[in-house]
């Protein structure tokens, strides 16, 4: 694992440089493989990235965009991941629609969602049972609970090994996920993380030794590069040891 930990001057600066490496990351995947795989993250931090992403004149019709986890709400919900980003960036650019693979949420349940996305997964990459498949870039926040996706503290999601996605649960609400070891296959993994609220997980997430299980981004190890962008606000006094 190759890991990066930036540590911006604010927000708006922190927006800059993550719109600058995932450019990067987009223009080499597609640069080795003709195509770019991105998955989402959701809640509010990566917003203004996605309204940024948006205005850059890019060959939409390679990018293929996924969400990393999606609340088990319908897409025009207030607190869709899906919702939020059609908002913000697809619905504002010539994207086929085929390139845009959500989670559904509209099954019987969150788990037969799960296994219908995961076969999704699989037929899209190619990929066979007990293969992971690797996203060129898998963005990430992480709460004030050190939850990342939706593998929240002390829960059964964080144990599944043998699936690439799963049902997560926040105090009883049904999320959809990828699994742990999905997003380490991943080529990159960038964590967006700003504000003040986030600087104790991080201080856990970046600590020698702390339970994954009660901080579940420290379960984020991947194979490839392991990018953590941070403002100020978030990541001041924090100890980076390699
Ligand atoms: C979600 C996200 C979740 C998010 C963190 C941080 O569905 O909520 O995927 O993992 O990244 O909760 O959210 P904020 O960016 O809103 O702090």
């Amino acid at each position: 694992m190759n890991k990066i930990v930036e540590v911006l001057p604010d927000k708006a600066a922190l927006i800059e440089r993550s719109l600058a490496v995932v450019l990067s990351k987009m223009h080499t995947a597609i640069q080795q493989s003709d195509r770019c795989t991105i998955a989402l993250a959701g809640g509010g931090t990566p917003k203004p990235l996605y309204e940024a992403i948006a205005s850059q004149d890019l060959p939409w019709d390679k990018i293929h965009v996924f969400w990393g986890d999606e609340r088990y709400v319908p897409p025009d919900h207030p607190d869709s991941n899906q919702g939020m980003a059609r908002q913000a960036w697809l619905d504002n650019v010539p994207i086929p629609e085929v390139n845009i693979h959500p989670m559904p949420t509209d099954g019987a349940n969150p788990a037969a969602d799960a296994e219908k996305h995961e076969a999704h997964l699989r037929k899209f990459f190619k990929s066979a049972a007990g293969e992971f498949p690797q996203f060129d870039i898998i963005l990430l926040g992480i709460g004030d609970d050190a939850h990342t996706a939706s593998l929240f503290p002390h829960t059964d999601a964080l144990q599944v090994q043998d699936h690439l996605v799963t049902v997560g649960n926040k105090d009883g609400q049904p999320r959809i996920t990828f699994t742990a070891p999905l997003i380490n296959h991943s080529h990159c993994v960038i964590f967006l993380v700003a504000g003040s609220g986030k600087r104790p997980a991080l201080a856990q997430i970046f600590a020698p030794d702390a339970d994954p299980l009660t901080y579940p981004a420290r379960l984020i190890q991947p194979q490839g590069e392991l990018w953590w962008l941070l403002d100020e606000s978030a990541g001041q006094e924090l100890e980076i040891k390699d």
